[in-house]
């Protein structure tokens, strides 16, 4: 038995911010209120942590890694991602599909599946939508299902035929899982992982516009309103994507949105003071951009944060801008960045935070019955931290350390991460 006594518990299923204690027995919350642990003080075999001062949150859920594994573990691999997980206050992860060979079959899903059951933490994967991420045919989502896929994307290859994204939503709805979509429309771009803007012209190069992730997002959402398909639009950075979605869900549609953390943090500014560290798909956006992001977080149109996570290689990471590949890491980052970036200045509450980075994660993900959530019979994934704790980005337990937050200092520093009701990360 674990005894969590005196934390601020944040619970966003019902809303809660109290002190409480928190019991957990084999794996499970078996109760939650004031002063509980006086009552099994004296008994054997209980282990209490003392969490005054500390928030116990759900242990948080992230939509959208990159584990690298099968295929480039030189860059992660599910062992280390996890461990990057479990050190960032996560306890569950969506492992995106792009490895290699991809996620479009059974035997690699096993994989997978099998590596994650050997981390301390809960891993799961999304499979691929078409056949080699080449976007022409769909995988067999029916065995892949069945296997323990629990969602489908081709997330880092945007989707270009609209007819077979249709017929992928069809089978969604028949299959009842989520599609997840990485909107740019590469017509549309002349060098990925740069907002074209003003940033891409000091750079000289073409960029990415944010034309062309609105017109995949409106494309999306409107198949979404007429095939009833639950889809998430990842890592949006537009603003006038974020009021498509808005519009979208006033029309029906089942739509959620995530952001990452250096989406909501940083903008196009970002990729003169750390160059290729600032280089992702979607890239950074304009200051009005983010201000959108804000006021979709605030007004619930963002319904996740998710980090995508993207390990790349120092050496691949020093090759020229237009070279380089794009993406960060961000799961040990993420919490802090949500602290700091929007608990702090007031855009979001705690529980609205926890909202997005657990309760919601796990809703689309169909993972709601027993996470996301602090309560009896939930599972004891927790996540316990201190708020006000400043820190300086230094070390990550991930094999990469690709991240424009290195040298950062933030607020809120994770103190202990319990998944099944053992501590898997203790700072
Ligand atoms: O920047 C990105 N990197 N965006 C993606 O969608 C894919 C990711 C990767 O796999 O490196
Ligand atoms: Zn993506």
């Amino acid at each position: 038995m674990l005894i969590i006594k005196n934390s601020r518990v944040i619970d966003p299923k019902s809303g809660c911010d109290a002190v409480m204690d928190i019991v957990i027995e084999e794996g499970t919350i078996t109760g939650v209120g004031p002063d509980l642990a006086s009552a099994y003080a004296d008994k054997s075999g209980v282990q209490v942590i003392d969490a005054s001062g500390l928030v116990t949150a759900p242990g948080l859920i992230d939509v959208h890694v990159h584990f690298r594994d099968p295929g480039f573990t030189y860059k992660e691999d599910i062992q280390s991602g996890a461990q990057a997980a479990a050190a960032g206050g996560f306890t569950t992860v969506i492992c995106m599909a792009n490895t290699r060979p991809a996620v479009d079959n059974v035997e690699t899903l096993k994989y997978v599946l099998e590596e994650g059951k050997k981390t301390p933490i809960h891993v799961f994967t999304a499979a691929n939508i078409t056949m080699g991420m080449k976007g022409e045919t769909l995988t067999d989502m029916e065995a892949l299902k069945a296997h323990g896929a629990l969602g489908f994307t081709d997330d880092g290859i945007p989707l270009k035929d609209a007819a077979l994204v249709q017929k992928a939503m069809e089978e969604a709805v028949r299959l009842n899982v989520p599609l997840s979509f990485h909107e740019e429309d590469p017509a549309l771009i002349a060098n990925n992982g740069i907002n074209r803007g003003a940033v891409s012209e000091a750079l000289g190069i073409g960029g990415s516009p944010a034309a062309a992730e609105d017109v995949l997002v409106a494309r999306d959402c409107m198949l979404a309103v007429h095939t009833g398909a639950v889809i998430d639009i990842q890592h949006i950075s537009s603003g006038r994507s974020v009021r498509m979605v808005k519009l979208a869900k006033q029309l029906g549609a089942n739509v959620m949105a995530e952001v990452t953390p250096h989406h909501f943090t940083l903008d196009e500014t970002a990729v003169l003071k750390h160059g290729t560290l600032a280089k992702m798909n979607p890239p950074l956006r304009t200051a009005a951009d983010r201000e959108e992001i804000l006021k979709g977080l605030k007004e619930g149109v963002i319904d996740i944060i998710a980090t995508d996570h993207a390990p790349h290689s120092a050496e691949e990471k020093a090759k020229p801008i237009t070279e380089a590949p794009s993406g960060i890491i961000g799961l040990e980052t993420a919490l802090a960045l949500g602290v700091t970036s929007l608990v702090r200045p007031g855009h979001l509450t705690l529980v609205q935070l926890m909202e997005k980075m657990s309760l919601n994660p796990a809703i689309l993900y169909h993972l709601e019955d027993t996470k996301g959530w602090i309560g009896k019979g939930a599972d004891a994934d927790l996540v316990l931290f201190d708020p006000d704790k400043a820190w300086t980005v230094e070390r990550f337990q991930s094999k990469s350390s690709n991240s424009p937050f290195v040298g950062e200092t933030l607020f809120g520093k994770v103190k202990y991460t319990i998944c099944q009701g053992k501590i898997v990360w203790k700072d």
